[in-house]
């Protein structure tokens, strides 16, 4: 299994760290030298709202718990639609809950401050919470990699009395280290999605993405896919349409690597009509189902949403299992073009498992590299007897900033 440990090396860093090794009096010493150079700082010292890396507990010093408070409260925020959620008029326990912080921990925190290392900027528990985790803005990357730096010097050859909690210090500086390196070197991570017209957020599991997989990562076609779906849902009565048609509505959704399309679709319909008479399928290829599985039970859509395999060049294997060639009402497609071979393999699979009704809702980001592929896929479109009778233009978040989005409903000529 990826440890984040692993691609660390502590006596490699360069950054410095000893400042945060310095005693009690070094560093009121330190202190009061920053002091003496401004006469108007004096007066605001210990009452002063500000805290910086120096009010951090001295790992020299301080017990193993009390710093492992302090990483939890540096944990990143939760992630929201690609952006991050921040701890801003949060309550002390909505501050625990979202950094997954127990009440013993805080309080021995809480005691370091008051009773150990007295700092009256963090002498009570709202203090604490509020600063603590705005550390994350207002001093620099250098200085907040220099004291993780420290703490794993420290205690990487530990074997004292409190291994556990040294193990899960080790395990949450790796982890605040690791999330400082861009997303395609971070530790797995759980992601919420909150759309518009639906109650519950979707969240989803992402593995570290240690291989090239793709698929473990949401992208950014699936969010705006998504809404559209949703507020189509929401706004349009489709089960009566299709009763018209048809008992069962079937959805298949392609390539649906952490399955936000499928699960947000299947989310909106339970809401709207409940689980009967609709048979739903999530796919991708083998290696991407296990977690597409995974974030099927993380949104309670277990017993209704299938997470299967569907490889696109080699779809026997899903038919034998579930028939329903030319079967789906509904087929869902988030950025699926990013090779040669895939418009030839993904206008197969919407030609084989489109019913002659069918509608397929299909998103494409504008990557300047892919204008080819793009091409290609509306030629092929056209020639195997589909016309798109809806296009759309959008602009949407991804992990790395601002992307043009591409929307195209797709029926049978
Ligand atoms: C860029 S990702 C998009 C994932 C997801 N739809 C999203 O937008 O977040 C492309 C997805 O297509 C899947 N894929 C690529 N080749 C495939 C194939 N031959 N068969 C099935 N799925 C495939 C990948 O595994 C991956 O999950």
């Amino acid at each position: 299994m990826f440890d984040p440990l692993d691609l660390y090396t502590p006596n490699e860093v360069k950054i410095e760290s000893s400042q945060f090794n310095l005693g009690k009096s070094e560093l009121l010493q330190e202190r009061q030298h920053g002091m003496e150079a401004n006469e108007d700082e004096k007066q605001s010292d210990e009452e002063d709202n500000i805290i910086d890396n120096l009010d951090l507990p001295s790992v020299k010093y301080a017990p193993p718990e009390v710093i492992l408070c302090v990483l939890i409260l540096l944990r990143p925020d939760r992630q929201v639609n690609f952006n991050q959620e921040t701890d801003k008029n949060k309550s002390v326990l909505g501050i625990c809950k979202s950094h997954g912080l127990e009440p013993y921990l805080l309080e021995r925190l809480l005691n370091w401050y008051t009773e150990e290392w007295p700092n009256k900027r963090l002498n009570s528990v709202e203090k604490i919470c509020n600063k603590i985790p705005m550390l994350r803005f207002m001093i620099s990357k250098q200085l907040l990699l220099g004291y993780y730096t420290a703490v794993l010097k420290k205690y990487n050859n530990y074997d004292g009395p409190n291994i556990r909690t040294v193990q899960q210090l080790l395990k949450e500086t790796s982890s605040r280290i690791s999330e400082n390196c861009g997303r395609t070197a971070q530790p797995s991570i759980v992601r919420y999605f909150e759309l518009k017209h639906l109650d519950n957020a979707i969240s989803l599991y992402e593995p570290s993405l240690t291989a090239d997989n793709l698929g473990w990562k949401t992208w950014g076609s699936s969010l705006i896919l998504s809404q559209s779906l949703v507020d189509y849902l929401h706004t349009t009565d489709v089960k009566s349409r299709m009763n018209r048609h048809t008992k069962e509505i079937k959805v298949l959704e392609l390539g649906s690597g952490t399955g936000l399309v499928g699960l947000s679709w299947a989310s909106k319909w339970k809401e709207l009509y409940g689980t009967d008479n609709i048979e739903i399928f999530v796919t991708d290829l083998p290696e991407i189902v296990t977690n597409l599985k995974k974030n099927v039970s993380l949104n309670n859509l277990q017993g209704f949403v299938q997470a299967e395999i569907l490889d696109w060049t080699n779809p026997l294997d899903f038919i034998d299992k579930f028939g329903h060639e030319n079967d789906f009402d509904v087929i869902l497609i988030a950025d699926p073009i990013y090779s040669p071979q895939h418009p030839e393999w993904v206008v197969n699979m919407i030609s084989k498992f489109l019913a002659p009704s069918g509608v397929c809702h299909l998103e494409i980001p504008l990557r300047a590299k892919y204008a080819k592929e793009r091409e290609i896929l509306k030629s092929l479109l056209r020639d195997n007897n589909f016309k798109v009778v809806k296009e759309a233009h959008s602009e949407g978040m991804d992990d790395w900033g601002i992307v043009d989005y591409l929307y195209r409903q797709i029926i049978r000529n």
